[in-house]
């Protein structure tokens, strides 16, 4: 039997690598991320076409690894084949290796519970980054908007409003690694101070969230900020945040690890999107739009609709 499955990639609206240390995170998932084919195969093998990579688990490389890591943890059907595509650029800040993961743990066994599909792809996250704290895996799992801290339960965020998120891409890749070595060898005063600054963002990321987001382009402009003073932040990363801003953005910053990848800005509508885009365009850098809307089952009211997730993107 082939199975099919997917997983969302995500911005870090506020917390990262404070949630690293404890802090909380606030996460949306986005319209983009990855598929997955599994079906029987005569060895053990996993494919990423557009990549060119193609590994068995008896390998060494991180993806041979990551694939064994799952491997090990899943009952079912075997030798199997599994071929993944994604449409996240990889060490972005986008989840990229987190959708890949659920990805495959859902192809490999469709009916595992939610928890157990996370815990499979931590195995996946270790090989990669060390000890993630897991926010990417679960927003890649459960979608939607999540407040996640290490070791509680994970609440998820009733969206008010609709978001409308423009994601620019600066082109260089980083090492989430590497990015969280840095920060932990920044002096623990400063580190604590900015992390305890990060928390406080995280609070009130949740509670403008939940009423409607106006107030939320000032929270993430002041995470920006933080992160910046952690170190995390490029001169072009600053750069591409200021350049949404004077398009019209609410608010900018850089989103995931840093040191390269990603920002996202909150925009008031798909006009200003538009522009935030092209201004980023005109740059050197690419973006897309993400639009974010309520879920009803993330509504406090109860709900007999069998809606689960809305979430377009549209390229400006
Ligand atoms: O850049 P990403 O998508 O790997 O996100 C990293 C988020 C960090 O907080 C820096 C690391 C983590 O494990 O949470």
């Amino acid at each position: 039997m082939t199975t099919f499955a997917s997983a969302r990639g995500k911005v870090i609206l506020v917390g990262e690598h404070a949630v690293v240390h404890g802090a909380p995170a606030v996460a949306v998932a986005i319209s983009r991320g990855a598929r997955a084919r599994a079906e029987p195969a005569e060895r053990d093998e996993l494919h990423i076409a557009a990549w060119g990579l193609s590994v068995s688990p008896d390998e060494e490389s991180e993806l041979a690894r990551a694939f064994r890591a799952v491997l090990d943890e899943t009952p079912g059907p075997r030798p199997v084949r599994v071929d993944l595509s994604t449409n996240l650029p990889p060490g972005a800040g986008l989840g990229c290796s987190a959708a890949l993961g659920v990805a495959t743990v859902r192809a490999l066994d469709p009916d595992a519970t939610h928890e157990v599909q996370v815990a499979r792809a931590m195995q996946w996250e270790r090989v990669f980054h060390g000890t993630p704290s897991g926010v990417d895996a679960e927003v890649a799992a459960s979608g939607g908007c999540i407040f996640f801290r290490v070791g509680a339960p994970v609440e998820r965020i009733a969206l008010r409003a609709p978001l409308v998120l423009c994601v620019g891409d600066s082109g260089r890749a980083s090492s989430t690694g590497a990015m969280v070595a840095a920060v932990r060898a920044r002096p623990d005063g400063e580190r604590e101070e900015i992390f305890g600054e990060l928390e406080s963002l995280a609070h009130e990321a949740r509670a403008v969230l939940a009423q409607g987001a106006s107030g939320l382009g000032g929270v993430l402009s002041r995470a920006h900020a933080a992160l910046a003073r952690l170190g995390v932040s490029t001169p072009t990363l600053d750069a591409m945040c200021r350049t949404a801003e004077r398009a019209g953005a609410l608010g900018a910053k850089l989103t995931g690890a840093g040191g390269g990848g990603c920002v996202v800005a909150l925009v008031d509508g798909a006009e200003t999107a538009r522009s935030v885009v092209r201004a980023w365009r005109r740059d050197g850098f690419d973006g897309f739009t993400t639009r974010v809307e309520p879920r009803r089952d993330d509504a406090q009211t109860p709900s007999t609709d069998s809606h689960i997730e809305h979430i377009e993107e549209r390229a400006s």
